[in-house]
This record gives structure tokens, C-alpha cells and sequence, in this order.
């Protein structure tokens, strides 16, 4: 069971489910290293998250589409590249045989939480967010498949293999069922089965000591530290932070009267 409140997120947070994850991997193999090169970073997401839990991801809609909007600028551009590079690149060929495609669940949901007009409404946003910017040409300019791979891993892996598919109730409280075609592919039966051909697949990517596991492995760190700055260049509140202002002010006020109150008396 997992739950919405930043302390029992923390709690979670122990690193143990991440590392019983990575020890699915080959010893030594390209999964468990690239899963090494980022835990610490995904510790640091998980507090991020925990922040943003806070800052309303899961109760206030236009927070938790704004984050979606990035994700989806950057996984579209990576689902581009690996589809236009898989005719001459053996790495790129094997990612895409997983047949993933999350870009059309997150163009679903952009639609539903946006309107007719969410490609415009979001590329406003990416100009206005040097972060999501700066990730998204990062993996623009990416030429081999050694470097999409390392975009895939965060990208596609957070939601396959991480706990973005636990995400998935919350995200339907809070925008209902028309706005979680994100996570169709990554929820259900045979969790198990998917995270498994993850696993294996990655593991034959690269072998230990070649080049290409060495840029495999740089590259996931790199994503992965582009993932959290997406959380943190989220500067916005919460619609019911003033909400919430008004009433602690109001209660401080009742307070401060009835402590007054009681010495005028006494
Ligand atoms: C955007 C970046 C990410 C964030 C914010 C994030 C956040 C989290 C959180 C909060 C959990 C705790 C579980 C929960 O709430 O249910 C978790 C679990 C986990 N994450 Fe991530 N994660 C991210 C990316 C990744 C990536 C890139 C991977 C690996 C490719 C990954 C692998 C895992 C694994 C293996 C678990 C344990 C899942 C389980 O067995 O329960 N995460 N993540």
C-alpha cells in the first residue's frame, strides 16, 4: 500500500525495493550498473517527490499536467529517435522491439487535461521552462543508440520497472479515468513479466568493459539528474495554498483572542 502523505513516502524510501530491483539484473551486467549509477539520484527524487506531493502533485491538477507536459516532450522526442534510428543501430532496434510507445498515452491525457489546443499550450510552457528545454535538446541532438538508451532507462524504465505505475490511482482521483492512458501499458497483469524482459533486454545490450556500457551507464546518470531538475524547475503553488494560508491565519487569530481572553480574566 502505498500512500500520499511526504513522510510515509520518506519512510518508503529506504532504498530497498530499488535494490531488490537492481539485484534482478545479470552480476556485474549493463542493468545493474546503470540502476547503481542512478540510486543515488533516485533517492534524491524520491525527497523531490515528497516535496512535490506536498506542493500538490497529486491534488492540484494544473501542477500534476504541467510535470506531465514535460515527461512528454522528452519521451516524444526519445520514441522519434529510436524509431528513425532503429534501421541502422543494432542498440535502438533492441529498446524499440519492446514495443513501447508512451508518447500516445501522454498525448491522450495532454488532450483530456488541456483541450483541443494542448500542443500549443505546452510548447508555451517548454519556452518557458529552460529545464525541459535544455532536456529536450539534449536528446535532440542524440546520434547513437548507446546515448538514447541512456534516455530510455529514466524515461521509459521510471514507468516499467520504478514506481511510476503506483502513481497511477492517484492520478485517477485526482483527473479521472480518461487522463491515465500514460501508465495503460505499464499497469495490469504481468507487471512481473514486463519488468523481467526490461531486465533481460537491457542486460544484452552491452557487455561489461566495452565502450558502449561505459556511455550507456553515463548517459542514464545524465538523464536521470535532468529527470530531477524537472521537479525542481516546478515553481508554482498549489491552488489551495492560499486556501490553506487563510484558514491558519484565521485559526492563529481565534487563538490569540482566547488567550487573551483567559489573562484578562485571570
Ligand atoms: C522521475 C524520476 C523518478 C521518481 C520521481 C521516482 C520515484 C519513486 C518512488 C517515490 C518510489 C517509491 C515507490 C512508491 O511510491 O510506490 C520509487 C520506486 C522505485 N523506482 Fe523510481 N522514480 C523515478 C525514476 C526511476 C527510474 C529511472 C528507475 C529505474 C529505471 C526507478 C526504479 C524504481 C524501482 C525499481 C522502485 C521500486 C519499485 C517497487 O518494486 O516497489 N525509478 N520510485
Amino acid at each position: 500500500m502505498h500512500s500520499n502523505d511526504p513522510h510515509e513516502i520518506a519512510k518508503e524510501d529506504d532504498g530497498e525495493a530499488f535494490d531488490k530491483t537492481t539485484s534482478k539484473g545479470r552480476e556485474n551486467g549493463l542493468f545493474q550498473a546503470c540502476m547503481k549509477s542512478i540510486r543515488g539520484a533516485h533517492v534524491t527524487s524520491n525527497r523531490l517527490r515528497a516535496g512535490l506531493v506536498l506542493a500538490g502533485l497529486f491534488t492540484d491538477k494544473s501542477i500534476y499536467r504541467e510535470v506531465l507536459s514535460m515527461f512528454y516532450v522528452v519521451t516524444k522526442e526519445l520514441e522519434e529517435k529510436l524509431d528513425t534510428l532503429k534501421v541502422s543501430d543494432e542498440i535502438c532496434q533492441k529498446i524499440a522491439s519492446l514495443d513501447y510507445n508512451f508518447s500516445k498515452g501522454y498525448e491522450k491525457d495532454m488532450a483530456v487535461l488541456y483541450g483541443d489546443d494542448w500542443e500549443t499550450i505546452i510548447e508555451d510552457l517548454i519556452q518557458k521552462n529552460k529545464v525541459a528545454r535544455y532536456y529536450r535538446e539534449m536528446v535532440r541532438n542524440m546520434d547513437s543508440g548507446t546515448q538514447l538508451a541512456g534516455a530510455a532507462f529514466v524515461l521509459w524504465g521510471a514507468l516499467i520497472i520504478g514506481g511510476g505505475a503506483v502513481a497511477m490511482p492517484r492520478v485517477k482521483n485526482l483527473c479521472g479515468k480518461d487522463a491515465i492512458n500514460v501508465f495503460k501499458d505499464v499497469t495490469g497483469p504481468g507487471r512481473e513479466e514486463r519488468r523481467n524482459n526490461f531486465v533481460a533486454l537491457w542486460d544484452s545490450l552491452a557487455s561489461p568493459g566495452s565502450s558502449e556500457f561505459e556511455e550507456i551507464v553515463t548517459f542514464s546518470q545524465e538523464c536521470m539528474r535532468c529527470n530531477n531538475n524537472i521537479f525542481t524547475s516546478l515553481q508554482r503553488s498549489p491552488w489551495w495554498l492560499n486556501y490553506f494560508i487563510t484558514a491558519g491565519v484565521g485559526i492563529g487569530a481565534i487563538c490569540i483572542v482566547i488567550l487573551q481572553r483567559r489573562m484578562i480574566k485571570s
